[in-house]
C-alpha cells in the first residue's frame, strides 16, 4: 500500500476543478460514513462563501459538504484529505474514472460468504480500482456502513443485514467521478492540509467528535484515536486560519471542552438527530456546535437557531 504522502507546498500540484463545468446528475456521497452531514448540511453551506478559490476539507469522510459545494459549483479548486488511506483510495480511483470501479462492483453479490471473502482481502495486494470496489462493497453491505479496523489495520466490521442493498449505483459513481476530476487528494493529518490556505479560500473541519460523556470513548475512525490533544491542535489551526483571513467552519459535539476551545469564535448550537453509535434508549435530538471565522455566504440565522434551542430545552 502506498505510504502517506506529504503535501506539496504552494503552488499546488492541483489543477482547476472541473466541478464547475460538470454536467449530468448532481454529485452525492458514494459512501455511508459515521458523522455524515445530512442534517447539518444547509447550515454549513450557508456559512461558507458563495465563491471559493480553493476549498479545503481535511476530514473528508463521506464528503457530504464537498459534493454539495461541487454540485453548486462554488469553488475553483479543491484539496481534500483524510488520515484513512482506504477512503482516499476510493476517491483517487473515482477521480481517474468510474468505469473500472463500476465493472468490478457489478460482480459483487450480497451474501455472507462473498462479504467475508472480500473482507479478508489485503488492500496492499490489490490495484487501485480493486481497492475502491472492495471498500464500497464492504461499506454498502457491512454492519451499519461502519468503517473499523483492528490493531493490524485489517477491516473487521461484521456482515450487515439489509433488504436488497444497492451495491453499485453507476450514475452516482459517475457523478462523484466528475466532481473529483482535478481535485487534490491526500492521505494526511489535518494540520498539513491547511498550511497553504489564504484569503479567498475556505475550509470545513469535521473532526471525529469529542465524546458526550466520560463513558463514551473518543472515536477511533482511524487506528490512532483523535483525543483531547488533537482537538487542541485543531483549535490552534482554526485560529491560525482566522489570522490569515481564511473563512473556516467547524462542527463538533457540544461539550465543555469544545465550547472552551472555541469560546473566542462565533459559535452556534444546532439540533441534530443522534449519531449512529448512540444507545437505543438515548435516541432523539442532540445539540452540536458550529464555529465560524471570516466572511460567510450570508449571516447565520442566529436568532432562529437560539429559538430552536430554547424550544428543545423547554
Ligand atoms: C466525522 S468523520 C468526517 C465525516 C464527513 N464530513 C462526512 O460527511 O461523511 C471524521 C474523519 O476524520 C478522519 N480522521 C481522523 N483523525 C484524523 C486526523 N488526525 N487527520 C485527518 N483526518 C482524520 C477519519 O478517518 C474520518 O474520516
Amino acid at each position: 500500500m502506498p505510504k502517506s504522502t506529504t503535501l506539496p507546498s504552494r503552488p499546488h500540484d492541483i489543477r482547476p476543478s472541473t466541478a464547475r463545468s460538470a454536467g449530468g446528475k448532481a454529485p452525492r456521497p458514494v459512501l455511508k460514513w459515521a458523522g455524515g452531514k445530512t442534517h447539518l448540511l444547509p447550515r454549513i453551506l450557508e456559512r461558507l462563501p458563495a465563491s471559493i478559490d480553493t476549498y479545503y476539507e481535511p476530514f473528508i469522510g463521506g464528503g457530504a459538504v464537498f459534493f454539495a459545494l461541487a454540485a453548486d459549483k462554488r469553488f475553483s479548486r479543491a484539496v481534500l484529505s483524510d488520515k484513512n488511506q482506504d477512503l482516499i483510495d476510493v476517491y483517487r480511483a473515482l477521480r481517474r474514472g468510474a468505469k473500472g470501479v463500476i465493472q468490478l462492483l457489478e460482480h459483487y453479490e450480497y451474501d455472507k460468504d462473498t462479504y467475508y471473502a472480500a473482507r479478508a482481502l489485503k488492500p496492499a495486494n490489490l490495484d487501485l480500482n480493486e481497492r475502491a470496489a472492495r471498500l464500497i462493497y464492504l461499506n454498502r453491505t457491512g454492519y451499519n456502513g461502519l468503517y473499523r479496523v483492528n490493531r493490524s489495520g485489517q477491516f473487521n466490521v461484521p456482515f450487515g443485514r439489509y433488504v436488497n442493498p444497492t451495491i453499485c449505483d453507476p450514475e452516482r459513481l459517475r457523478a462523484a467521478s466528475r466532481a473529483l476530476r482535478g481535485v487534490s487528494l491526500e492521505v494526511a493529518d489535518f494540520s498539513e492540509l491547511c498550511r497553504d490556505a489564504r484569503a479567498g479560500d475556505a475550509v470545513y473541519f469535521d473532526p471525529p467528535y469529542v465524546p458526550l460523556s466520560h463513558t463514551a470513548s473518543f472515536t477511533a475512525y482511524h487506528r490512532e484515536a483523535f483525543g483531547e490533544e488533537a482537538h487542541k491542535r485543531l483549535a490552534e489551526c482554526f485560529d491560525a486560519l482566522r489570522s490569515r483571513g481564511v473563512c473556516s467552519v467547524l462542527s463538533n459535539s457540544n461539550t465543555p471542552l469544545t465550547r472552551s476551545l472555541f469560546d473566542d469564535f462565533p459559535l452556534d448550537l444546532v439540533p441534530v438527530p443522534r449519531r449512529i453509535n448512540s444507545k437505543k434508549d438515548g435516541r432523539g435530538d442532540v445539540m452540536e456546535i458550529l464555529v465560524t471565522t471570516g466572511k460567510t455566504r450570508k449571516p447565520p440565522k442566529r436568532t432562529a437557531l437560539r429559538k430552536s434551542r430554547k424550544k428543545r430545552v423547554s
